[in-house]
């Protein structure tokens, strides 16, 4: 998988500036005055620095902006870059201003004078979240990134904090590698096995085949990949770093590693971002690699249905009834509103083996959401205000876009069907919601349940505050946020 760039936190060393290799980023407040970093850093080019803010640098500059003095004389680095940003800048924002140093990270790296900073850890976060490509299908020589050296007054104080901060960034990675892969690479089996390799970090994994899903009667997931050469799995992840016998959240993602609509075939244009409908299912294994490298402290057990939907000459028909887990019968309408037939089964799933203490669910759910929110906020739909209000916070206090969607009865008559108990779609109107209602049917009675409708912020077409444009890894943060904040987790 992709590495994050490798970092290093060293108590302030200024007399090793003048070699320091690569570029050193200063970071200087809207007052213009230089720490000490910066002061020595002015001194060996001659007080260039100081030259540059006098003559207005700072001007027009906002928090997170980086001005670059390049090739100074006096120095062996190839370049300063300038990053605007206070010293009492909070979580997001010195992230932010992390990331924007991010972006100019390369192979020779980075000396980041970090001394003044309250929030050091958040902007080396920063800088490696967005120091991300995706180059395992290129060929040819790839340029890996340089260290990134963070130089601050008291680097033991903030070791635990950096180390998960490094487990945040390798899961958000992880989540984007799964994302970015084309599917003829990613298959339901190559993916399984991803997640199988993840028991080498201490989590407890369980691939449960075809026939052992048709015992269970998963007859909704199973019928999404009848047309694929590749085999329909669920794989199960448990993190038990809790206590003992208290019931586990559980998270559960759609995996479907190619949406071609089936016999509902999608039309041509675009089709090839159906890459990333497994987005769901690489944010839930996003989460249980970070839960694990940290070693939360908590009862975590991901659930992610792996299938893909293809037409041939087996795959589901429009108008096919299927049988779930649960006993429900659907009609399927469309073999494209096919992911709520997978996370219905895998819902059930967990709730029957784990009896958890909540359900939250990802998903690339639907195109209407991204009609709803665009791509600034994932689409939030529960029966818990408790539950919700805490998902929030945590996506809240991490950058993570997240919005509310309303629920309700009239919306769940929409799926109403002549022949069997439900239909798998609901017509045009409030596309998001009645998929999400349509997942409701599969909560059990007084189970607190969440569903995040991930199709507009999984993956994007320009850059965003922490990611180049491509995969996000959006959810991994908020996520491991939310397990963190959750009673019960040890500080
Ligand atoms: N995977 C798609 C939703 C999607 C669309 C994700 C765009 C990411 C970007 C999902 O399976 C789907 O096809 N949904 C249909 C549902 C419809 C048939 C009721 C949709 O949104 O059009
Ligand atoms: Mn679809
Ligand atoms: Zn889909």
């Amino acid at each position: 998988m992709t590495q994050p760039a490798s970092t290093r936190i060293t108590e302030t060393d200024l007399d090793a500036l003048a070699d320091a290799k690569g570029r050193i980023a200063v970071v200087i407040g809207k007052d213009g005055k230089l720490g000490e970093g910066a002061r020595r850093v002015n001194k060996l080019t001659k007080g260039a620095l100081a030259r540059m803010i006098e003559g207005g640098a700072l001007e027009g500059m906002k928090s997170g902006d980086v001005k670059t003095l390049a090739w100074p004389a006096g120095l062996k680095a190839e370049a300063v870059d300038i990053l605007c940003l206070e010293r009492g800048a909070k979580d997001i924002e010195a992230r932010k201003g992390g990331a924007a140093l991010g972006k100019l990270l390369s192979e020779d790296g980075m000396t980041v004078l970090a001394t003044q900073q309250r929030r050091p850890v958040d902007l080396m976060l920063g800088i490696i979240l967005r120091a991300y490509s995706f180059t395992a299908r290129k060929t040819g020589d790839q340029k890996s990134l340089g260290e990134v050296t963070l130089m601050v007054s008291k680097p033991g104080e903030i070791e635990a904090e950096a180390k998960a901060a490094r487990a945040v960034a390798e899961g958000v990675f992880f989540t984007r590698d799964l994302v970015s892969e084309p599917a003829n690479h990613l298959t339901t089996t190559e993916f399984a096995k991803r997640i199988k390799d993840m028991e080498s970090l201490g989590l407890k994994v369980t691939v449960l085949e075809e026939d052992k899903l048709e015992a269970l009667g998963m007859g909704l997931l199973l019928s999404v990949g009848y047309g694929s050469a590749s085999p329909s799995k669920v794989a199960v992840m448990e993190w038990n770093g809790g206590t003992d016998g208290d019931a586990p959240l559980a998270l559960v993602g759609k995996g479907v590693v190619f949406d071609t609509g089936g016999i509902s075939l999608k039309p041509s244009a675009g089709m090839e971002d159906m890459t990333m409908d497994m987005g769901g299912a690489g944010v839930v294994a996003g989460v249980m690699r970070t839960l694990a490298l940290r070693g939360a402290k908590a009862n975590v057990v991901g659930l992610v249905g792996l299938v893909e939907n293809m037409p041939s000459e087996r795959a589901t028909r429009p108008g096919d009834v299927v049988t779930s887990m649960k006993g429900d019968t659907v009609e399927v309408i469309n073999t494209d509103a096919e992911g709520r037939l997978v996370l219905a089964d895998v819902m059930w799933y967990a709730q029957e083996t784990y009896k958890p203490r909540a359900i939250i669910d990802l998903a690339t759910l639907t195109g209407a959401i991204i009609i709803g929110l665009g791509h600034e906020n994932a689409g939030v739909f529960s029966n818990d205000d408790t539950l919700c209000d805490a998902f929030l916070k945590a996506a809240g206090a991490e950058g993570e876009g997240a919005w509310r969607m309303p629920m309700g009865k009239p919306y769940d008559e929409q799926l109403k069907s002549q022949i069997a108990d439900m239909k798998n779609v609901g017509g045009r109107p409030a596309g998001s919601i009645t998929a999400a209602q349509f997942l409701l049917r599969f909560v059990q009675d007084g189970m607190a349940w969440m569903h995040l409708d991930i199709a507009g912020v999984a993956s994007v077409k320009s850059d965003t505050d922490y990611a180049p444009k491509g995969a996000t890894g959006w959810g991994v943060m908020a996520l491991n946020r939310f397990v963190e904040d959750m009673p019960g987790e040890a500080k």
